[in-house]
């Protein structure tokens, strides 16, 4: 099988070639790298690591390209027959910032992947990252309640946010609703082209190879900040919610939609609430490894922060007989080995 995935840098998009090529399927990493050189920029960091990682594994092939290059991004998808889409423009904060090159890289971005998709004779499935932001924040409309170290959905039978909750009538920013547009297109093109199409609502994933910084990446970036030293503000009380999904039980549920026959599935995507951290909580375990205090401040409340987001992902387990396989302390703990014995990626340069 050719595997093609955008994104083949980024933290998600690495672990896939990662994946598919130790199976031996021949894969093309595609990234333009933009954000190894806003990394570089803004903090001074040497991103491109997962680029030259790729480079060390074998079946993998690397090709720098914008997925905005519609004709370079067909050439390389002519003959593929999976097509794992990751790229993106990634943070909530910079869309708001800059709603153009959000709207750019993650509509048009998504459009010119299904466009070469549909044109490609191989006719491949396309696999996309979606996000839980397509609901907005309406998900905060569901009732919670409020405990010592986290908040926790007050009524205790509630699985999570199923792929049946709302998109309308909710607000969003750019980020959501440029990859809700995207979401849209990709399940329209199975309807419409009968393309084998996946979309993948994620929550919050994790893992080695994960640069996170304060706007995107929060359990790397608590790990990161710890052993490096650096200060970190917490918004709010600390008490917020996530489902965490280590990465490779992510890669894994793509591959089961790869192996299937479902023609196009739509996924909330998370650890479920079997696998849930607040911030103090996940601070709590980093502090009892390192042995080393967070250096902690206190700022306002973000807009649109949700107190809890928990994935119902019975949908997932049901059609890819999928769940998640590593628990939040295991994982935390892979990605934590990671960031320590890399502790040169994470020097000012
Ligand atoms: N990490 C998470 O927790 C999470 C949660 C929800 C959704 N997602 C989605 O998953 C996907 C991957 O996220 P990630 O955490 O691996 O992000 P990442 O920033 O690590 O990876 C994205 C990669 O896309 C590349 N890229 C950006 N624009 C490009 C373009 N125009 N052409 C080619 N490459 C381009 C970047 O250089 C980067 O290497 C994104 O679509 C994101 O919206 C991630």
């Amino acid at each position: 099988m050719k595997v093609v995935v955008t994104g083949g840098s980024g933290f998600i998009g690495s672990h896939v070639c990662e994946h598919f090529a130790s199976l031996g399927n021949a894969v093309v990493a595609y990234d333009n790298l933009s954000r190894a050189s806003l990394l570089q920029k803004k903090e001074g960091k040497n991103s491109q690591s997962n680029w030259e990682f790729l480079k060390t594994l074998r079946h993998v092939k690397t090709v720098r390209g914008s997925t905005l290059d519609y004709s370079k991004l067909k050439s390389v998808m002519d003959d593929a027959d999976a097509i794992v889409h990751t790229a993106a423009q990634t943070a909530v904060t910079t869309s708001l910032t800059d709603p153009r090159t959000d709207f750019n890289t993650n509509l048009l971005g998504t459009f010119n992947v299904l466009e070469a998709a549909r044109n490609a004779e191989s006719n491949p499935c396309v696999v996309f990252c979606s996000t839980n932001k397509v609901y907005g924040e309406s998900v905060n409309e569901v009732e919670i309640t409020e405990k010592k170290r986290r908040y926790a959905y007050a009524d205790p039978k509630f699985k999570g946010i199923p792929e049946t909750f709302s998109i309308d009538r909710s607000k969003h920013t750019p980020y959501g609703c440029s990859k809700l547009g995207a979401d849209l297109y990709v399940q329209d093109y199975a309807h419409t082209y009968g393309l084998r199409t996946a979309v993948f609502r994620m929550s919050c994933i994790y893992g080695p190879r994960q640069f996170g910084v304060e706007d995107q990446g929060w359990v790397a970036w608590f790990v990161i900040a710890n052993l490096t030293g650096t200060p970190v503000t917490i918004y709010g009380d600390g008490k917020q919610v996530r489902d965490v999904l280590f990465v490779k039980d992510l890669v894994r549920a793509y591959e089961a939609f790869i192996n299937s026959d479902i023609r196009c599935g739509v996924y909330n995507m998370g650890g479920g609430a079997k696998n849930t951290t607040s911030i103090l909580e996940l601070m709590s375990l980093i502090e009892s490894w390192s042995m080393r205090k967070f250096k902690t401040s206190y700022g306002n409340w973000r807009a649109g922060d949700q107190k809890v987001y928990i994935s119902d992902i019975t949908k997932a387990s049901e059609e890819l007989n999928w769940s998640p396989k590593v628990g939040v302390e295991k994982g935390v703990k892979e990605l934590y080995e990671w960031v320590r014995k890399n502790a040169d990626l994470f020097k000012s340069q």
